[in-house]
């Protein structure tokens, strides 16, 4: 039996626009098993969030274009080929998202209620009555106080933790198999940030939907996945479970991200070192290693060809010349979680 809800190969996306193709996705290829929670890190620009949209169908093409690759969901739907009413029937009751930014994702002309239960007729055929049941079931599971007075208020009447939550009510009240979270937490502040962690950590032990999170925050990542995705330039770099990503790492990209980003199991008086240099432009990706530029370790082959990912377990991958057998031997640097195991 398949046990993967999601399965992406070889996704390639660009965007044409006046000034040229920009090649925003390159090649990416990851599983998600069901039930499973996968984090999607890397710097701004890298790709991340128009795989996510891919997946979900919601980038505009044009500008966009799937130029190559295929995205089965549930081991038998064609992302990239079934029809616009097939997929918005599978948007919103198989698969779900939940953006940064809730005021721009929820309808502030129409009262919460009707916006949760609007999504409960449509996909699933119940009785209004009914659907009003759910509704409130399931604004009691994000942790609504008073969910009957909620459901009468409009977004606007909301805190910006409170319309996360509503945001994820609406994701959920389809029972969707796969929900994806884009920076789900990041326009919050600190509290509200880790009681919306705590809430998605408790629906993925609860619900059976698998999740795909993305954040720029390693702290989500270890709360909340476990396994992870480093994307770099359009590419993964490197995939493994939560533990090899943070603790037995091999592509210098994340160890530049390790060290540049705060983590919850560090000291927080260690440094905090930015990677030097920017991402290459995706107009004109370079050739080989897209990191050469700013990889300590490069070496001439990196700037000519591309390397292709070495497995270093059953679930942990990574694509860099350093793992050639005859490559020199770099020990991973401290800051970026202890010497290599
Ligand atoms: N509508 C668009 N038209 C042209 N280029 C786009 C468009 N949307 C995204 N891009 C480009 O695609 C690339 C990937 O963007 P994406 O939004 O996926 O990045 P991201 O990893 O989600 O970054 P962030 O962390 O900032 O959200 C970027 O180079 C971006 O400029
Ligand atoms: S392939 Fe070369 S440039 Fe790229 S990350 Fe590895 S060592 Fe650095
Ligand atoms: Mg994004």
């Amino acid at each position: 039996m398949n046990n993967n809800i999601l399965e992406v190969r070889d996704l390639k996306v660009s965007f044409r626009t006046y000034a040229g193709e920009v090649q925003a996705v390159r090649g990416v290829s990851f599983d998600l098993k069901k039930g499973e929670v996968l984090a999607i890190v890397g710097e701004s620009g890298c790709g991340k969030s128009v795989t996510a949209q891919t997946i979900m169908r919601l980038i505009p093409s044009p500008p966009s274009v799937i130029k190559n690759g295929s995205i089965k969901f549930d081991g038998k739907t064609e992302i990239t080929r079934i029809s616009n009413k097939a997929m918005e029937k599978i948007r919103g009751s198989e698969m779900g998202m939940i953006f940064q930014d809730p005021m721009t994702s929820l309808n502030p002309t129409m009262t919460v209620g009707k916006q949760i239960t609007e999504g409960i007729i449509k996909h699933q055929k119940v009785s209004r009555e009914e659907a009003n049941k759910r509704a409130l079931e399931i604004l009691k599971l994000v942790g609504m106080s008073n969910p009957e007075g909620r459901m009468q208020q409009y977004p606007h009447e909301f805190s910006g933790g409170m319309r996360q939550r509503v945001m994820i009510a609406i994701a959920l009240a389809c029972n969707p198999k796969l929900l994806i979270a884009d920076e789900p937490t990041t326009a919050l502040d600190v509290t509200i940030q880790a009681q919306i962690i705590e809430l998605m950590k408790k629906l993925s032990e609860k619900t059976e939907a698998s999740i795909i999170v993305i954040t720029h925050d390693l702290g989500v990542v270890a709360e909340m996945a476990q396994r992870v995705i480093v994307m770099y330039a359009g590419k993964v770099v490197e995939q493994g479970t939560v533990d090899e990503i943070f603790y037995e790492s091999k592509h210098p990209y994340t160890w530049g991200l390790l060290r540049s980003v705060p983590r919850l199991d560090q000291k927080k008086d260690s440094e905090l070192v930015p990677i030097p240099g920017t991402p290459p432009d995706l107009f004109a990706p370079p050739k080989g290693c897209a990191f050469a530029a700013r990889c300590p370790y490069a070496m001439g082959v990196c700037g000519q060809i591309d390397p292709e990912h070495t497995k270093l377990s059953d679930t942990h991958s990574a694509a860099c010349w350093l793992l050639h057998e005859g490559a020199p031997k770099v020990e991973r640097p401290v800051e970026a979680g202890g010497a290599a195991r």
